[in-house]
């Protein structure tokens, strides 16, 4: 397996998930060719060079895609989203994600194979801590997913999205403290606890490992509702 992880302005980051990576490469699992890519998603140029980079480091493009970066910048009340915040969350959610299907399909469809994951969130479902700016781009994500999968499965690509809530250590959500008071306050969870990053990437790898599901919005919520 070989993997192309992109960042925007946390490299140090990335760069502490691929030597954790490459520990697992050497133990005898985990991905042989890792590469890493600094795309800004709001800017057309930057996906396209993305692509470009990822068929120089791999000599292919991908035949799973995971569209995962998310611009979640939280202001509950539509009184206080300026028009900016809506356009860039609806630039970064929906708009590249459009972007990274149509460069990714043409490999896909040549090789009549390929796995597209969306990671959305139990914002389109109405639900979360966020605002309708975020609501509405991951809706749409939704939308795209279930239009894209009645289209592809006979090319053998599936088309899925993950909704998770409340996943802890992670940029959204460092720890439980920032949601104390809010619907996302572990006391309304009815699994008591936040999910974790482990959590969503089992289910991306279910999903892409199981061919006979495609359509489907998969919530990863505790139980919250
Ligand atoms: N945490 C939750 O409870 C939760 C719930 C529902 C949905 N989600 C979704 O899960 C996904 C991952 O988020 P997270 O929770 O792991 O939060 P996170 O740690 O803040 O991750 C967000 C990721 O998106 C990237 N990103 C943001 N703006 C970008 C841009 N303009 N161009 C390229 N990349 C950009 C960030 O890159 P850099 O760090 O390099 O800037 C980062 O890797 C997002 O789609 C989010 O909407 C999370």
């Amino acid at each position: 397996m070989a993997l192309a992880l992109t960042f925007s302005t946390g490299k140090a980051q990335l760069d502490d998930l691929i030597r954790e990576l490459q520990l697992q490469h050497l133990r005898g699992g985990g991905a042989r060719l890792i590469s890493a890519h600094q795309a800004n998603l709001e800017a057309v140029d930057d996906i396209d060079r993305l692509f470009s980079e990822i068929r120089q480091a791999h000599g292919k493009r991908p035949d799973v895609l995971v569209a995962n970066a998310g611009y979640a910048k939280v202001i509950p009340n539509i009184a206080d989203i300026p028009l900016e915040e809506f356009d860039r969350a609806m630039a970064v959610n929906l708009r590249a994600t459009f972007l990274l299907v149509k460069l990714a399909l043409p490999a896909m469809v040549e090789q009549g194979w390929g796995r597209i994951v969306f990671v959305s969130s139990i914002a389109a479902e109405g639900g979360g801590i966020n605002g309708c700016h975020y609501a509405a781009s991951k809706a749409g994500m939704n939308g795209m997913m279930r239009n894209l999968a009645t289209k592809l499965g006979r090319h053998g690509i599936t088309v899925n999205s993950l909704a998770p809530a409340m996943i802890g250590a992670t940029g959204l959500i460092p720890d439980e403290s920032i949601l104390k008071g809010t619907p996302g306050d572990v006391v309304n969870i009815p699994v008591g606890r936040l999910g974790t990053p482990q959590e969503c990437a089992n289910v991306i790898e279910m999903i892409c490992t199981t061919g006979y599901l495609t359509g489907q919005n998969i919530l990863l919520t505790g139980g919250l509702k």
